[in-house]
């Protein structure tokens, strides 16, 4: 092995809540790497807002989250994955309250304080555990203080995986994963990581879009790194786009979160006429597919820029109690949402689809574990419905604990690993390519991938990543890797996984809607989309 390889019992890829949960469940027991592209607060998990689904209210039953959980699925949702991630709710909130995550709670009728509970779309009862809008600031924080002060957890920043390391590439039984080839941002050097366990949980691909709720890390590294690895990806023709990001010239993507709509707020035309109760008995409540639909109907129908969310029917100081950060992001726009209506459009936020994997994790290849947003479960089928996405984090944090620490002891160190080559290389000397097919990618599939789909949209789009396929390829040959060569690298696998996913599915079901096979085909039983590589 050379000199400067790292090793470590289990290499975790990323520091949202998924990869931080995970190290600390291991920490008693095993010598656990955590590595970030950015900070460590650069994910998603940082960004959420509305909460954590689960069942903590006496009124409330896991069957009633499991039905509704299916339900906004549309089909597609694994049943018993349902059951099992709805039925560890509780326990998730306990043990992040155990880490010092505060929630907001509120006095019962009793004079007795039990946590509050709000309501997003798709939701039948109030079920979501939050701290005011700010949700995911708050496990943040409270993870990273107690990932740093475990001495059995090394944290690092600016690192960006390369590629997995995987033995016995041309065969396919033998085949298993070694570590990571990772490139130090700040010393632009690539260092070698060797682990008996290797964990992706990079995040969503939602930066593949134009416009994106995301954090810049999701570009979807943990599923093209599988795919390259081996592994099969299902579902990606899934992604969810959250139907009120602020609509603002000139202020970067900002979330307004669902919790408004659960909390009675009305989705509005310019001129003030709710539109909802025209798409859904459950208007503004329904599930994001829908919502998100209507309002792209409306905006393309009477050709507005954007729709609005009003919430200033509400007594202002409910408002400012329950929505602090939005209230205040927006009034530094100038906009106060106790008095005015929030402009909003529909933006790319959730990656339903992944890397597949089974109960516990485990993916196709040996030693490989999934885990959060770049995993596909079984959980969401179609369309995930709010809040369910963090209770899968710790959920599946959870489950593949327990699987590592019972393979741990048998699962020997690699041996004999490759150093990174870049002895045929360069310095790039035309950034230009990068920023540009950047942009052509985003902007194709945001306008032939998006909302509403069609077949002759679907192919426009593969002719124009196949293209840029090719060139980035030859680009990566070429010279030294970089963070954006790697993200761009990264995004045009993921942009044609979600395309070929598209073509595969003849029929509209969940978040995935076309023109040419609008309704939902259920003659025979509903399948994952899955892609071998
Ligand atoms: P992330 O939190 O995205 O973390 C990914 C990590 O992987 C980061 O540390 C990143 O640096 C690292 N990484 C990625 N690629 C590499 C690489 N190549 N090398 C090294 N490291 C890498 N869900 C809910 O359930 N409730 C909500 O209220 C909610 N609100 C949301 C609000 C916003 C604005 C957004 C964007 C999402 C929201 N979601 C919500 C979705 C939810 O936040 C995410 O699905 C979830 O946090 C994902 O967690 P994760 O740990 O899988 O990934
Ligand atoms: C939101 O607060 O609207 C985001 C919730 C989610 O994505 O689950």
């Amino acid at each position: 092995m050379a000199p400067h390889t790292k090793t470590y019992d289990v290499l975790i890829i990323g520091s949202g809540g998924a990869g931080l949960t995970l190290a600390l469940k291991l920490a008693n027991a095993a010598h656990v790497a955590v590595l970030s592209k950015l900070s460590l607060t650069d994910g998603s998990t940082f960004w959420a807002q509305g909460g954590i689904s689960a069942v903590v209210d006496a009124q409330d039953t896991i069957a009633s989250h499991i039905a509704d959980t299916l339900d906004a699925g549309a089909g597609l949702c694994d049943p018993e994955i349902v059951r099992l991630t709805a039925a560890s709710g509780k326990q998730s909130i306990d043990w992040l309250r155990s880490q010092g995550v505060m929630f907001t709670e509120e006095q019962n009728e009793n004079g007795q304080t039990q946590l509050h509970l709000t309501r997003e779309g798709g939701h039948s009862h109030r079920r979501v555990v939050h701290n005011a809008d700010a949700t995911g600031k708050a496990i943040s924080e409270a993870l990273i203080a107690r990932a740093r002060e475990n001495p059995h957890i090394e944290l690092f920043e600016n690192h960006n995986v390369v590629d997995l390391i995987v033995s016995d590439k041309k065969n396919p039984q033998l085949q298993k994963i070694q570590g990571a080839y990772v490139l130090d941002t700040q010393h632009q050097q690539v260092e070698t990581i060797a682990a008996r366990i290797v964990v992706l949980a990079t995040g969503g691909a939602n930066k593949v879009y134009l416009y994106s709720t995301n954090p810049h890390t999701s570009s979807g590294d943990g599923i093209a790194l599988a795919w390259r690895a081996g592994c099969r990806v299902a579902n990606m023709e899934f992604m969810q786009f959250h139907p009120t990001c602020l609509y603002h010239p000139g202020a970067p993507a900002f979330l307004i979160s669902e919790a408004i709509r659960g909390e009675g707020g009305h989705l509005t035309l310019p001129d003030g006429t709710r539109f909802m109760q025209h798409y859904d008995p459950r208007a503004e409540l329904a599930p994001r597919d829908i919502v998100a639909r209507a309002i792209d109907n409306e905006m393309k129908k009477r050709g507005i820029d954007c729709v609005y969310i009003d919430i200033s029917h509400k007594p202002a100081a409910f408002v400012i109690e329950h929505f602090p950060s939005i209230y205040e992001q927006c009034l530094k726009l100038g906009l106060d949402i106790t008095r005015q209506p929030i402009p909003v459009v529909p933006a790319a936020h959730y990656t339903c689809g992944g890397v597949l994997t089974d109960s516990h994790a485990r993916t196709d290849i040996p030693n490989l574990y999934a885990i959060g947003e770049v995993a596909c479960t079984g959980l969401h089928g179609a369309n995930r419905m709010a809040s369910n996405s963090l209770l899968e984090c710790f959920v599946f944090a959870e489950r593949a604990s327990i699987a590592i620490l019972q393979q741990l002891p048998t699962t020997p160190l690699p041996s004999a690993i490759p150093d990174w080559d870049e002895s045929k290389v360069s310095d790039s000397d035309e950034e230009v390519v990068i920023s540009h097919n950047w942009d052509e990618l985003r902007r194709s599939m945001w306008d032939y991938v998006g909302i509403v789909r069609t077949d002759k949209r679907l192919s426009r789009a593969m002719h124009r990543v196949e293209m840029l396929k090719a060139e980035i390829s030859e680009y990566y040959g070429n010279f030294r890797v970089t963070s954006d060569l790697l993200e761009l690298r990264n995004l045009v696998i993921v942009a044609e996984l979600i395309i070929r996913c598209a073509q595969l599915r003849k029929e509209s079901r969940g978040l995935h809607f076309t023109t040419d096979y609008p309704e939902t085909d259920n003659r025979k039983l509903p399948q994952n989309t899955v892609l071998k590589p």
